[in-house]
């Protein structure tokens, strides 16, 4: 399976912070943003990733993440020359993705809780043994901002909606997409909304009508972080730094990740704490153990 991050947009709901510089490259607490949608992408074990972002922003991403082989994986490069909607991942995506299935993570999406890897797990076999779509449902306060998910009484999903102004349920639907091959060509056909952008919610509802899509739901044990406003980001930094600071395991340390899937080895590890050893970062990644794993 392929990852594609998108991590591009105009970024206007965060000015004047993004005026300049491309939101996904903030940071939350100590790390940028787009660290956490990589770290789901290797959570599951996903080693070839495409990242695409604006004609603007695009170098300072390789800039920072280069060709992905110092962590043991793949990393490639595209633009974005508009913002026409997410589901234009898939078209921009369509040579790198090739015969292969494709998970798409949003470039501003925080996940974090022990049930993660297995919900990864789980939506990857899905997708590679039944040749269907995964997404997920997670409830929020304020589903108007989101795509939502509506249920019937046995939980199977009814309709799917972008920012509906009568949300059906309370279940949003988070950034983080598994598809099979099949997704470029439904991309393809996706014709513009209202708000003249191409919708993954078009996608999904392609698949619920072949009656090949599965919603599984985030348990309340899991954290999907909300970074679309400065109040949302404050937040999420600060979930960050009191989980880290109380347990002393790191949130979406990519490193740490590459390290414990076994993309590099402890001198590859060491190499790149090495690099950091001035900061907390890097001590950290110099402090881990093999008897952690
Ligand atoms: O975060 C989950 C939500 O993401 C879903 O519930 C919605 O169904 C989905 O449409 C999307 O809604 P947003 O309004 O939050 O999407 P936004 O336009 O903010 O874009 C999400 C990310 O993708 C953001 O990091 C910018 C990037 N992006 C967006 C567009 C439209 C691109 O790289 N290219 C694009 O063309």
């Amino acid at each position: 399976m392929k990852g594609i991050i998108l991590a591009g947009g105009r970024g206007t709901r965060l000015y004047p912070m993004t005026k300049s510089i491309s939101k996904q490259l903030l940071p939350i607490y100590d790390k940028p943003l787009i660290y956490y949608p990589l770290s789901v992408l290797l959570l599951a074990s996903i080693k070839d990733i495409l990242i695409i972002s604006t004609p603007h922003d695009i170098k300072q991403y390789e800039e920072l993440l280069g060709d992905g082989h110092s962590l043991g994986i793949h990393l490639e490069y595209k633009v974005q020359m508009e913002p026409k909607g997410l589901a234009d991942a898939f078209i921009i995506g369509e040579e790198f993705i090739g015969e292969d299935d494709v998970c798409l993570c949003l470039g501003d999406n925080v996940f974090y809780g022990q049930a993660l890897t297995e919900d990864l797990k789980e939506a990857k076999r899905i997708v590679s043994s039944e040749k269907k779509a995964v997404i997920f449902g997670y409830p929020v306060k304020n589903p108007t901002a989101f795509g939502v998910v509506e249920f019937d009484k046995e939980y199977n999903v009814v309709s799917i909606e972008e920012k509906p102004s009568q949300p059906k349920s309370d279940f949003a639907v988070p950034g983080l997409y598994f598809y099979d091959n099949s997704v470029i060509k439904k991309a393809k056909c996706v014709k513009p909304s209202k708000r003249g952008e191409i919708e993954i919610t078009a996608i999904n509802n392609m698949y619920l009508d072949e009656g090949s899509l599965k919603v599984k739901l985030l348990g309340r044990g899991m954290a999907w972080l909300d970074t679309g406003t400065p109040q949302g980001m404050l937040n999420a930094a600060q979930f960050v730094q009191s989980v880290q600071e109380r347990q002393g395991f790191y949130i979406s340390c990519i490193e740490e990740i590459a390290w414990r899937r076994g993309f590099i080895d402890d001198a590859q590890l060491k190499k790149l704490g090495e690099e950091l050893k001035m900061t907390e970062y890097g001590k950290y990644l110099l402090s881990l153990k093999r008897s952690e794993h």
